[in-house]
């Protein structure tokens, strides 16, 4: 399979039109069987219920070529059951997890050629989602869906790659309990691109959420889960029950656990405590782990022991052990790789 001629190493993480795309719609109750099209534009009603009441969902998986050449995807069951619960949160059908996974690997094999090389940096971003497609116009879940999945080739997600970054305690809120922060809703994202734009405006590469109901508690990021490691060296990340179950999330305390020994905790971490911790770093499909150097709450700046140059030792272990599983490097537990080509 010949490669499109792209800059693999210098690409950053935005869309790239790629071949073809998987699509299947929903209506009078069941899905259609679904195709890959080259048509990029979505066609709906000007009173579609994603348009009118924000009724869409995403998920967010790579792919990526191994060591040994072959295309492999990460944990897709994973994305599949939690697109099922976020769509049956907002009133949406669920689509079938068997058939997601398999519209991922078509999408996947149908694009080969955007799959970046291994040793490249780069990846291959898979984004499957759902919205309301039919007209709604009194406040109430539509009737017709439209399910798609599309990939783009993708660098870091912050420029600089694996550089620190600098983090402000955010004065908006995300979630709000009993909420939509468990969930991926376009909704929880459209609420925070103020918050993000301020926070860029004011110099901070990314945004640290509190709980709503209280402010003393870590929540996460705009697009990323926290993990915290203790002086003593264990890895910790904020339990809430109104943040996204990140799969990176919970697959990096597996290996903290199982392949390096380490021991894992996941309960409440109050703001207060911040400065206890040697290394922090956000963790996401996106992020992949992405270091933080320095947390600031309006004027309190908690910096950590690893400082601005690098990741944290704790960090780059987990980080070298999830790519090494990712890549092909390091034997994957039972059912994590889901073989493309
Ligand atoms: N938190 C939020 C708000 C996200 O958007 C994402 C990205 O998907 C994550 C966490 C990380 O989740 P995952 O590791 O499943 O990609
Ligand atoms: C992902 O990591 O897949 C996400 O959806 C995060 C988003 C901010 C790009």
């Amino acid at each position: 399979m010949e490669k499109k001629n792209i800059d693999w190493s210098n690409i950053g993480f935005g869309y790239v039109k790629t071949d073809k795309r998987y699509v299947s719609n929903f209506k009078d109750g069941a899905w259609d069987q679904g195709v890959l099209t080259e048509d990029d534009t979505v066609v709906i009603s000007e009173c579609a219920g994603v348009l009118q009441y924000a009724q869409t969902i995403f998920e967010g998986l790579k792919a990526y070529t191994t060591e040994d050449g072959r295309i492999v995807c990460f944990r897709p069951d994973l994305n599949a059951s939690r697109l099922a619960d976020s769509a049956r949160r907002l009133e949406m059908p669920v689509f079938p997890e068997d058939r997601f996974i398999e519209a991922v690997v078509e999408t996947v094999k149908a694009n080969e050629a955007y799959v970046p090389p291994y040793g490249s940096g780069a990846t291959l971003y898979i984004r499957p989602y759902m919205f309301g497609s039919n007209p709604v116009i009194g406040v109430k879940p539509a009737s017709e869906y439209q399910f798609r999945v599309f990939t783009t080739p993708v660098g870091p997600y912050f420029k600089g790659g694996a550089k620190p970054i600098t983090i402000k305690v955010s004065d908006f809120d995300r979630a709000a309990p009993h909420g939509t922060g468990h969930i991926k809703a376009g909704l929880n994202y459209a609420m925070s691109l103020h918050a993000i734009v301020t926070a860029h405006a004011e110099g901070y590469d990314e945004n640290m959420y509190l709980d709503a109901g209280t402010r003393t508690k870590v929540e996460e990021t705009g697009g990323a889960n926290f993990l915290f490691v203790t002086k003593d060296g264990k890895v910790v990340t904020p339990k809430s029950s109104s943040i996204l179950p990140s799969i990176t999330r919970r697959s990096l305390m597996y290996v903290a656990k199982e392949y390096l020994g380490l021991e894992t905790e996941e309960r409440e971490v109050f703001l207060s405590e911040l400065d206890d911790f040697a290394e922090c770093g956000l963790c996401g499909t996106a992020a992949v782990i992405s270091p933080v150097g320095k947390i600031v709450d309006h004027g309190r700046e908690i910096c950590f022991a690893s400082g601005m140059e690098k990741m944290g030792p704790v960090t780059q272990k987990l980080y070298d052990t999830l790519t090494g599983i990712q890549m092909g490097r390091l034997e994957a537990p039972e059912g994590w790789i889901k073989e493309i080509v």
